[in-house]
């Protein structure tokens, strides 16, 4: 059974069939130009007053929202609306429903080409389940490719606010841009990254690389603000509060509001240096069965987060965006990750060739995934996979470093598919820093000066708030690692990636002072690009100009 079939949704064509309509009404997709000419009457949901219909007033075949029941609490829509997974034809759409009340509660959607509501395009009753948290998830389906959309929902004659979201491109496609993110420390300050990124009024999508959530109790991690539950989360109540505290957050609700995001765990979703079968911060003795934390952990998570999932616990996926971009999502951390080596010196252990950090079916499945057309191979994914030294030692074992036999897996698998177009994005390291990625980067067959040698190259997004490094190892690092171009592991920010058919571009943007809300102002900190074809970063003095259209935020 799939974890969203709680949720009934109807397809407009089937919506249409049971109104003896299909036939009647030609156009099932809708583009840009369709006007099924609604009459706007001119209602508008604000969140705070009963509105007890829908405003489109019946121009078009779909459902209206009706209820004329007592009127539901104020606060009903408080963790506000997200969009996520983008296909050619398909977004999932997000709420949840706050409510006293313990028996599910009977909500709407609607989705239209317009903010005001008038362009409808499907809609149709939901519910809300005890079961899920009181979370709404859907698949709004049989939209038209490359397609900004608004949305809202309806529940107890109140309105949420109205969210916006984009389905991916297909065919034929000039640009593609979107946010990098990560990291995101409730504990070490304000969220300005987020509102940052809502902000931005030129991108097609957020890709977020995990640690969206910490599990710390207050004051363990950072000490800015404090969480709910004060203490280390463990049972699915405490991940359902700990995401229920985040989503109240103003900052990330306004990106999950104006942006559908592409988002994968790291370890902070379950617990610290998390692997398959066990984490760092899991204490059996005391904490219980790591596999009922696991399952807890990542029950909250895809009740809380607008993802689409194959198969029970595999987040690993992929997206297409035309003849441009094939996004491929992996999960280096909890789907068949073998445990950490505890020690550098533990060389027979560490450079076991079986040990995995995707898992079997997991390569496997990325072998597939790289035969496909587009000119660029986007692999977002959470842990630093270029060589990472402390003197002649690995500095970090929880990184690709760790697994040094899945890695050069990895290599030959871009050689042989994508050989000069993969791009790797990456997180969890709390900064930013731009690489080369090389079989041997301090060896002879790699040159840094030309790229030569190179399979791909990485970009590492920096943190929303999580801490990186002290102030002066950026210098230390780059003068000891050739395939390293550029570092900053200070400040928090995000990736800006601009990716067009002959050149792909990363441009780092970073925040001031993320322990005051005042914080928050951001400047351009660095931009380095790939030209199609080759595996060398130049540097860039400016970030690639914004389109010079875009559709308009939500309201
Ligand atoms: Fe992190």
């Amino acid at each position: 059974m799939l974890w969203y079939s709680a949720v009934v949704t109807i397809s407009r064509r089937e919506l249409l069939r049971r109104a003896g309509l299909l036939g009647v009404s030609a156009a099932i997709g809708c583009s840009k130009d369709d006007d099924d000419g609604a009459a706007d009457d001119g209602t508008e949901g604000d969140g705070t007053e009963g509105d007890t219909s829908s405003s489109s007033t019946g121009g078009d075949d779909l459902p209206q929202y009706e209820y004329d029941g007592e009127l539901g609490p104020e606060g009903i829509f408080s963790h506000s609306v997200a969009s996520g997974d983008p296909l050619i034809d398909a977004v999932i759409l997000w709420t949840r429903v706050t409510v006293e009340q313990t028996a599910a509660v009977e909500a709407f959607y609607e989705v239209a080409l317009d903010p005001e509501f008038t362009q409808r395009v499907a809609a149709d009753y939901v519910t809300a389940e005890p079961e899920r948290d009181f979370t709404i998830k859907l698949d709004a389906v049989e939209l038209a490719p490359g397609t900004t959309y608004y949305y809202r929902f309806f529940a107890l004659g109140r309105t949420s606010p109205t969210g916006r979201t984009r389905t991916a491109a297909s065919g034929a496609l000039d640009r593609l841009r979107l946010a990098v993110m990560s990291c995101s420390s409730l504990a070490h300050g304000y969220f300005h990254a987020y509102r940052r990124v809502a902000e931005r009024t030129d991108l097609d999508l957020v890709v977020h690389l995990g640690d969206y959530i910490y599990e710390y109790g207050s004051g363990e991690y950072g000490d800015i603000r404090e969480y709910e539950p004060a203490h280390e989360i463990l049972t699915l109540a405490d991940y359902r509060a700990r995401y229920s505290q985040y989503r109240r957050d103003p900052d990330l609700q306004e990106c999950h509001r104006q942006h559908p995001m592409v988002a994968v765990w790291d370890d902070h979703e379950v617990a610290d240096d998390a692997w398959a079968g066990g984490a760092e911060n899991h204490t059996e003795a005391s904490e219980g069965a790591f596999a009922d934390r696991k399952a807890a952990a990542r029950q909250a998570y895809v009740e809380w987060l607008p993802i689409r999932e194959g198969a029970e616990g595999i987040v690993y996926r992929s997206f297409a965006f035309g003849d441009l971009v094939a996004l491929i999502m992996l999960d280096t951390r909890n789907a068949g990750r073998d445990q950490q080596v505890p020690s550098a010196f533990d060389t027979e252990a560490l450079e076991d060739p079986a040990r995995q950090l995707l898992g079997a079916a997991q390569e496997a499945w990325l072998a597939e995934q790289l035969d496909h057309d587009a000119a660029w191979t986007l692999i977002g994914q959470q842990v630093m996979v270029a060589q990472l030294r402390l003197g002649e030692n690995p500095l970090n074992l929880d990184q690709w470093d760790g697994y040094p036999a899945a890695r050069q897996r990895l290599f030959d698998l871009l050689r042989e598919h994508t050989p000069t177009d993969a791009v790797v994005l990456t997180g969890d390291i709390h900064s930013s820093w731009a690489f080369e990625l090389a079989d041997d980067p301090f060896g002879p067959d790699y040159d840094p000066s030309t790229g030569a040698g190179a399979v791909a190259v990485e970009f590492v997004a920096p943190s929303v708030t999580s801490p990186g490094f002290p102030a002066d190892t950026a210098d230390q690092f780059m003068t000891t690692h050739p395939h390293l171009k550029w570092g900053n592991l200070v400040d928090h920010g995000y990736v800006v990636l601009d990716v067009t058919q002959d050149r792909l571009q990363a441009s780092w943007w970073l925040v001031d002072d993320v322990t005051s809300p005042e914080g928050g102002a951001e400047r351009f900190a660095a931009a380095w690009s790939v030209v199609r074809g080759t595996v060398a970063l130049l540097s860039d003095a400016e970030p690639a100009p914004p389109p010079a259209e875009s559709p308009a935020p939500a309201p």
